[in-house]
């Protein structure tokens, strides 16, 4: 039997988090209603965060009530404290995801708190989360290097990994928020992170492409075992308090890459392509992926 590879499609939220322009509400939940018709049973959907602080995902809650909830297909949201708990639980989404970072620099600039201080304020979220019978995910930003202090050591980030299995997280993203990291850096961190979870059910790993390592990165995390990997469709997105930092790697770029590999991920490549155009057209700017741009034009 083919193996199978989740693959979490972050375009809505990630992807669109860094848009200058207010992207419209149809066009987000337009975005999830294609995305979900395409085989993605995993999306994260919206953020449920501080519209001060990031203004594109103001209208959460309104994208949420506006989706078509397609049977089998996981929505998630971002939730930095009890209060973006309460929204999502108000919202229906089907898994919670708290977001920390193995370097504190960049704790400090992207949720205004320090590391310690955001695993407390996680722990009410966490077992609020469980007690709603939600699946809960932790993510851990700069995992591989920091805008603001360089390369991470590889401690910090198990430590941080640590932290969010104990709070019960049922999945750990490593990401890669700059997208600097390189394979050999990936496999020396998985490993490490593999010694406190099992990298094949509970550890995915989101690469940025801002360096064009992204595709590099998952081949040398798939050596190490892991299954789970985020894009984002036409590469979208960047993180608004990760200066320079480009789009998630770009799913088309993946899908492309995994069926060659022979690896199943039930998504519909040519589906996703299509996508992507639309998405691109909308905002206004070229899709970055390069499998969607040479498969367009077949
Ligand atoms: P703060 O300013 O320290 O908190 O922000 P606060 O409690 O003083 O709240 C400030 C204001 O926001 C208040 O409003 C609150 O009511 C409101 P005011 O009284 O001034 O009118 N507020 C909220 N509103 C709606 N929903 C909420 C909420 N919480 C407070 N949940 C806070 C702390 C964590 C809230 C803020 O820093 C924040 O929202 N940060 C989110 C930043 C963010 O979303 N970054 C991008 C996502 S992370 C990412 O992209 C990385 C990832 O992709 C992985 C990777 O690539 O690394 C996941
Ligand atoms: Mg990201």
């Amino acid at each position: 039997m083919t193996e199978h590879i989740k693959i979490v499609e972050v375009g809505p939220r990630d992807g669109l988090q860094n848009e200058k322009q207010f992207v419209d509400s149809a066009v987000k939940i337009e975005l999830v209603d294609r995305l979900s018709a395409a085989g993605f049973a995993n999306i994260e959907a919206a953020s449920f965060v501080s519209p001060k602080w990031v203004p594109q995902m103001a209208d959460g809650a309104h994208v949420m009530a506006g989706i078509a909830r397609r049977p089998g297909t996981i929505y998630s949201v971002l939730v930095p404290n009890l209060r973006g708990f309460e929204g999502a639980l108000a919202a229906r989404a089907d898994e919670i995801v708290i977001f920390g970072a193995a370097s504190e620099a960049f704790s400090q600039r992207n949720i205004n708190c320090s590391i310690a201080e955001s695993i407390a304020r996680f722990e009410p979220v966490a077992a609020a989360a469980k007690e709603a019978g939600l699946r809960l995910r932790g993510s851990i930003s700069c995992a591989l290097g920091c805008p603001y202090q360089g390369e991470t050591p590889v401690a910090a980030v198990v430590d941080v990994a640590e932290r969010l299995l104990r709070l019960g997280c049922d999945e750990i993203d490593v990401a890669d928020t700059i997208g600097v990291g390189t394979a050999a850096q990936v496999g020396r961190v998985l490993r490490a992170v593999g010694q406190v979870a099992d990298l094949g059910t509970r550890v995915s790993g989101h690469f940025h492409d801002t360096y064009g390592q992204a595709l590099a990165n998952i081949l040398a995390a798939l050596d190490c075992g892991v299954r789970i990997f985020h894009s984002s469709v036409a590469g979208l997105g960047g993180c608004p308090y990760a200066k320079g930092a480009t789009g998630n790697v770009a799913t088309e770029d993946v899908l492309y890459l995994l069926r060659g590999q022979g690896l199943d991920t039930g998504i519909d490549l040519d589906a996703v392509v299509d996508i992507g155009q639309w998405i691109s057209e909308r905002i206004g700017r070229p899709t970055s992926s390069r499998a969607g741009r040479a498969l367009a034009l077949k």
